[in-house]
C-alpha cells in the first residue's frame, strides 16, 4: 500500500512549500531527498569523469555510473548493457530511428505507429518515412473510448519498424501493447516502445512485452532532469550502429576507420550527465522498494475518485477510457472556457495543472479539439487534494457564470 502522506517527508519541495497541489508529473515529476542528495554528494565527494582516469576517485565515479544502469534495468527486468542512458525519451527514440531505421528502412517499406503518439514517438517516424521513402501507417483510436483500435492486418511483410507507446500522456490510455508485439514479431517487424508515462507509474517488464527497444524518461520518474534512457535488446545494440559519435564510445580509432566500444558506452559518445545518471539509478531504485503494483493501485484509486467526482459537473468535458484502463492522467476541458484560463485559475488557488496541446497534435487534430487542461497524478499525490482541486475547480467554473 501505498502511503501518500508519509512519502511526502522524502520530497523537500512539499515541506518548503506545504499547501503546493503539484497535479503535474505527467510533465515531470518531483525528485526525493535521495535523488537530491545524490547529485550534491557527487560533486561534493567524487567528482571526476568516467572511464577516462586510472585514478581513485575516477574509478569510483565510474563504478556508480555503470551501478545506476543496472539499478534502472532491474526496474523493468533487462540486464545493465542493455541500458543505454540518453538525455530523455526524445533522444532514445530518435536513438533507434538513426541506429536502426536509417541503415534498415528501404523505400517501400512501413512505419506503423499511432494516432495517440506525443511528439517524440511521431515526428522521429514520419522523418525516417520522408527520408527512406517508406509510408507511415497509423492505428487509429476509438473517439468514444480512447483506446487503439487495432487491426493486425495494418501490420505487414513490408513493415520494418512497429513504435507505440504504452501509456498516452493525453488520456492515460494503457494501450495493448504485448498483443501488437506479438502481431509485430511474426512479421519480422523491430518494436519500439515510448514507455515515458508508462515506467514511473505501472509494472514494465521488457522481456515479458517481448519489445526490441524501450525508452523513457528520468525526470518523469523522480530522476533529475536531462536523463532518460533507452533499453535495446543486446543483440540489437550489438549489431547496430552508433548514433552520435565522438569521446568515449570506441576501441580504437584509426585515420581510416573506427571501431566500436562495447554496448552500452558505444551509445554514449561525450562526457555524459554523470551526476544525473547516477541519481537516475537512486530513483529508480526508490521505486523498485515502493513496489510498481502498489504505485499503479494508489494512482488507479486517485483517478477513479476524481474522475467519479469530475463527471458530476455538467460544465467538465472529459477525455480517456475508465480508470483501470488509464494511468493517473486526465484531460478535461470546461465548456465555453479558454484550457490556459483555467488552469491559470487553478494555479492562482495554488494547484498546478498543465494546459495546451500536450506535443500530441495529430491526436488533438482527430479528437477536435484545440487542446485541454490536464491534471495527472503520482504517488505523493492525496486523496485529500484531489477533493481540493474538486472544490476549487467548481468554485472556478460558478465564478466563470
Ligand atoms: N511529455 C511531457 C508531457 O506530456 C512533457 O507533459
Amino acid at each position: 500500500m501505498i502511503d501518500a502522506i508519509k512519502i511526502r517527508e522524502d520530497f523537500p519541495i512539499f515541506k518548503n512549500s506545504p499547501s503546493l497541489i503539484y497535479l503535474d508529473s505527467a510533465a515531470t515529476s518531483q525528485r526525493p531527498e535521495v535523488v537530491i542528495d545524490t547529485l550534491k554528494e557527487f560533486y561534493e565527494n567524487y567528482n571526476s569523469n568516467i572511464h577516462r582516469g586510472v585514478y581513485s576517485l575516477s574509478f569510483e565515479a565510474s563504478r556508480r555510473y555503470e551501478k545506476a544502469h543496472y539499478k534502472v534495468a532491474e526496474l523493468i527486468n533487462a540486464e545493465g548493457r542493455e541500458i543505454v542512458f540518453t538525455k530523455n525519451t526524445t533522444e532514445a527514440i530518435n536513438l533507434v530511428a538513426y541506429a536502426y531505421g536509417l541503415y534498415n528502412i528501404k523505400e517501400g517499406d512501413e512505419i506503423v505507429t499511432t494516432i495517440m503518439e506525443h511528439h517524440s514517438n511521431f515526428i522521429p517516424w514520419q522523418k525516417m518515412a520522408e527520408l527512406r521513402k517508406a509510408n507511415l501507417k497509423l492505428i487509429p483510436v476509438n473517439k468514444s473510448t480512447c483506446e487503439l483500435e487495432f487491426d493486425e492486418r495494418i501490420i505487414t511483410e513490408k513493415t520494418k519498424i512497429v513504435a507505440l507507446s504504452l501509456a498516452s500522456n493525453f488520456m492515460g490510455t494503457i494501450n495493448p501493447v504485448k498483443e501488437i508485439i506479438k502481431v509485430a514479431k511474426e512479421k519480422g517487424s523491430i518494436t519500439v516502445v515510448d514507455a515515458a508515462q508508462a515506467v514511473p507509474h505501472i509494472p514494465v517488464d521488457v522481456k515479458d512485452l517481448g519489445c526490441d527497444f524501450l525508452a523513457a524518461s528520468g525526470h518523469k520518474m523522480l530522476g533529475p532532469t536531462g536523463t532518460g534512457f533507452l533499453y535495446g535488446r543486446k543483440e540489437l545494440l550489438e549489431s547496430i550502429e552508433p548514433f552520435i559519435m565522438g569521446g568515449g564510445m570506441i576501441e580504437d580509432v584509426t585515420v581510416e576507420d573506427s571501431k566500436w566500444a562495447e554496448i552500452p558506452w558505444k551509445f554514449e559518445a561525450g562526457t555524459p550527465d554523470i551526476a544525473g545518471g547516477i541519481a537516475l539509478g537512486e530513483a529508480a531504485e526508490y521505486l523498485k522498494n515502493l513496489g510498481m503494483e502498489d504505485i499503479f493501485e494508489h494512482e488507479k484509486k486517485l483517478t477513479s475518485v476524481c474522475l467519479e467526482k469530475m463527471k458530476e459537473i455538467e460544465e467538465v468535458e472529459l477525455y480517456g477510457p475508465a480508470p483501470e484502463k488509464r494511468v493517473g492522467v486526465i484531460s478535461f476541458n470546461v465548456k465555453d472556457a479558454d484550457f490556459h484560463d483555467i488552469a491559470g485559475m487553478l494555479d492562482s488557488e495554488g494547484v498546478c495543472a498543465r494546459s495546451g496541446r500536450h506535443c500530441v497534435h495529430p491526436l488533438l487534430n482527430f479528437l477536435g479539439i484545440e487542446g485541454s487542461v490536464r491534471v495527472s497524478f503520482y504517488i505523493y499525490n492525496t486523496e485529500e487534494e484531489i477533493e481540493r482541486f474538486i472544490e476549487i475547480l467548481k468554485k472556478i467554473i460558478s465564478y466563470l457564470k
